[in-house]
């Protein structure tokens, strides 16, 4: 008889599923380590440079030893106090910078750790879904129940958190947004973050927003913070990123900003857990705020082109595509004839014939079967040459009856 390992993991490592998205990159890898060239849509990470003068200053802050030194864990005083800057100027949103601002080791890591603070056993925590995994799972870990709300608008969205909070006893203590939403794209307008607000306050729930996108938006559109909304700080924080605004992802820079007892909490929770972000990293972030808004600007154009590129391209695949107006995505449903086979195989199959990685909608849980998700982080030419590769990688799966034929006007 085979022996117990003596290796056993917690109970809640059994809530965790396998990581779908670790398929296709052990896929991506694989293939690039035996010399093709994947052309990668699959994870938002930008391929730009951060803005030349946050290197320069990182490079200088770098040579001085005193960074070398244990950094202030809740972050540097000038950090804290240039992100309150950066609200009034782009919100007309005053904060305490010593009490209602926090930095981060991304917004990843903060928004885990709060959940840690905030939710435990027997806490209901909705998230609306499909969402980014840690949006679900940050909650999972702390040991909370989740409850997930189809995604359709964020009206509708409101609309059922309030038809949920009605009838279930004890009431949720959480809710989760984030917009401009990844993956969906979906946007909300200040009457949505109005609503949520009014509606955590009949109901008793904290809102958590992540604004991970805040300055990434297209043809005009401002998306706007959640703390534009009188009466929001009562109720919930805001997390925002260096790491898409300023291509900064690598840096691991992030902060929380709003409620101050919440601030509290995920400080005391911090401290136990980390030291907080390297010293030279956090001035190098003041200059990111401070000089780069242009920079910012510059990036999202980029973006913009890359979706105009990538959107005409999959029309001309015939695929029906909502270009959306922020983020760093285009989610978009696969056409008829190739959903059946189903998101996972889909984007295996197109890495494995055509070399281009692309993020199936299973990955953010059931509700985004039936969709794809494209990172706009490849350049114009790629994008072609990536759409060039699924018009013939759909045409070959068409040909060996994984699909049934499908009208694809002639590649450009
Ligand atoms: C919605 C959302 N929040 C947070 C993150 C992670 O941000 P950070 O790099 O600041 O941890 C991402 C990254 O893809 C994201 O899409």
């Amino acid at each position: 008889m085979k022996e117990e390992s003596i290796i056993r993991f917690a109970d809640r490592m059994n809530q965790l599923p396998p990581y779908l998205f670790g398929m296709i990159n052990k896929m991506k890898m694989e293939k690039r380590w035996r010399g093709d060239d994947v052309i990668d849509l699959g994870m938002g990470n930008p391929i730009d440079p951060a803005p030349e003068t946050v290197t320069e200053k990182l490079c200088e802050v770098v040579r001085d030893p005193k960074s070398h030194r244990y950094p202030v864990a809740t972050g540097l005083r000038n950090l804290r106090r240039e992100i309150a800057k950066a609200y009034e100027r782009d919100y007309g949103v005053t904060l305490d910078g010593d009490r209602e601002v926090l930095c981060t080791i991304g917004s990843k890591e903060g928004l885990s750790h709060l959940c840690l603070a905030l939710v435990g056993p027997g806490d209901t925590v909705l998230v609306p879904a499909p969402a980014f995994p840690i949006h679900i799972y940050a909650a999972v870990i702390a040991g909370g129940q989740v409850i997930r709300i189809p995604m359709a608008s964020p009206e509708e969205l409101l609309r059922r958190v309030d038809d949920i909070c009605r009838s279930l006893v004890p009431k949720p203590k959480l809710l989760m947004l984030n917009f401009p939403h990844n993956p969906t794209a979906e946007l909300a307008t200040l009457d949505v973050f109005r609503e949520a607000v009014s509606l955590a306050k009949k109901h008793r729930f904290m809102i958590v927003h992540d604004f991970a996108y805040s300055k990434i938006t297209f043809d005009g559109y401002r998306a706007p913070s959640f703390l534009e909304v009188p009466g929001a700080r009562d109720v919930g924080v805001e997390f925002g990123s260096f790491s898409k605004s300023y291509n900064m992802a690598g840096w691991r820079l992030g902060y929380c900003v709003g409620n101050e007892e919440i601030i509290r909490g995920l400080a005391q929770i911090k401290g136990y857990y980390d030291y907080g972000i390297f010293s030279a990293i956090q001035i190098a972030g003041i200059v990111a705020l401070r000089d780069c808004e242009e920079d910012v600007r510059r990036q999202a154009a980029i973006y913009q082109q890359r979706r105009d590129v990538l959107c005409s391209g999959l029309e001309r695949l015939g695929w029906d595509v909502t270009p959306p107006k922020a983020g760093m995505f285009v989610w978009v449903r696969m056409p008829e004839a190739l959903r059946p086979m189903g998101s996972m195989k889909f984007a295996l199959e197109l890495m494995e014939r055509g070399n281009v990685a692309v993020a199936p909608g299973i990955g953010f849980g059931e509700e985004g079967e039936g969709y794809l998700r494209l990172a706009l982080v490849e350049n114009e030419h790629r994008i072609r040459q990536a759409l060039r590769q699924m018009r013939r990688s759909i045409q070959e799966m068409c040909d060996e009856g994984l699909a049934p034929p499908m009208k694809m006007a002639a590649a450009r």
